[in-house]
């Protein structure tokens, strides 16, 4: 990217740096943390991966009963960061957040493997539990009750998108002296451009 002379779509570009991301062969390269702030308005971060990036936003998938879906169904404002290493790139992104709609959760959660679909009904994700065994009971009770049929879709599980409202890119360089970028949405499907000190 050129940072004197910014793309006009900066979607365009984020999915460029993904793809960069990809071709440097990082394992992960579509893992992103994503910043919430729960009910006391303290910010909480986790990994998740991003499975979806358009001019819609960015979509990851996740169990909507979880402390992150409790924290968006308060607060409906996230902030995703992505670094990379190799390519010594970052992108934070901030956003307002909307569920998918229940047939892209479906569609999404058919592509899953078998076991991660059990295992959708069996955690229920970020509540205690008393040890190992419990978890593998509860995976065996969904197995027992899916036998010989497809697994379908939890009600509480789901996709969320965040719209982008802000994205910012990083692109580390010598002495610290790191070039910045930051796209502003100005509500009317355009940007603003701005270039910031690192
Ligand atoms: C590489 C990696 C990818 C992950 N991807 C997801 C994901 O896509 N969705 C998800 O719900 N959790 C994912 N997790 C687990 C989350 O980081 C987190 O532990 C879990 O979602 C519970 O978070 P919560 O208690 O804040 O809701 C991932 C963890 C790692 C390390």
């Amino acid at each position: 990217m050129n940072f004197d002379h910014p793309p006009s779509d900066p979607i365009q570009a984020c999915k460029n740096w993904l793809l960069d991301a990809e071709n440097y062969g990082l394992a992960t390269p579509n893992a992103m943390t994503l910043a919430t702030v729960n009910e006391l308005g303290k910010p909480c971060t986790r990994i998740v991966l991003l499975k979806d990036f358009d001019e819609q936003g960015a979509v990851f998938f996740t169990n909507r009963l979880s402390d992150k879906g409790r924290e968006l169904k308060n607060h409906p404002h996230a902030s995703l960061l992505f670094f990379w290493d190799k390519p010594h790139r970052q992108i934070r992104i901030d956003g307002v957040v909307s569920k998918t709609t229940d047939e892209v959760s479906a569609a999404y959660f058919e592509t899953r493997n078998r076991g991660s679909q059990i295992g959708a009904w069996a955690s229920q994700q970020s509540q205690p539990i008393a040890n190992r065994q419990a978890l593998d009971d509860a995976v065996d009770e969904i197995e027992k009750r899916y036998e010989g049929t497809p697994v379908p879709c939890p009600p509480h599980w789901g996709g969320y998108r965040v719209q982008i409202d802000r994205i910012e890119f990083w692109q580390g360089l010598e002495d610290r002296l790191h070039d910045r970028i930051v796209f502003t949405a100005d509500g009317d499907g355009g940007w603003g451009v701005q270039r910031l000190c690192p």
